[in-house]
């Protein structure tokens, strides 16, 4: 019983961290992009409001930015906010946009 409920700790522990870690991420990543598209994405100073944009949509500008194959007047400024991104960096972030 006591090995039971030691495992059962465990594994709650386990699961909250890692579950953390990955909404920490994209959170994390994204604080870099506030300042030109607003904590929530709703700032347009710059480009389209962020904030209505599905995990796709912004997985697709993403990567395409990235590989400077996608945007508008000002894309230059955006493939060099991509060009470190790793795939699971770009995963983060559009699953974290996707929920303003
Ligand atoms: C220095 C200001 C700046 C920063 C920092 C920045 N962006 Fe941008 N972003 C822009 C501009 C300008 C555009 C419009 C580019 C164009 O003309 O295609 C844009 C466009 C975008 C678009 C496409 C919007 C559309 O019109 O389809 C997405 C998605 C995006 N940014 C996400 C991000 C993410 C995620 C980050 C952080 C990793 C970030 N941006 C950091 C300025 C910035």
């Amino acid at each position: 019983m006591k090995k039971l409920s030691i495992a059962l700790a465990l594994s709650l522990t386990l699961g909250f961290a890692v579950s953390t870690a990955l909404a920490a991420d994209g959170k994390a990543l994204y604080a870099k992009c506030a300042g030109c598209h607003g904590a929530d994405g709703a700032k347009t100073a710059q480009s389209k409001a962020l904030k209505g944009m599905s995990a796709a949509t912004v997985t697709t500008a993403l990567e395409g930015y990235k590989a400077k194959k996608f945007g508008g007047a000002k894309k230059a400024v955006m493939e060099g906010q991509s060009a470190a991104l790793s795939a699971d960096d770009i995963k983060a972030l559009a699953a974290y946009v996707s929920k303003f």
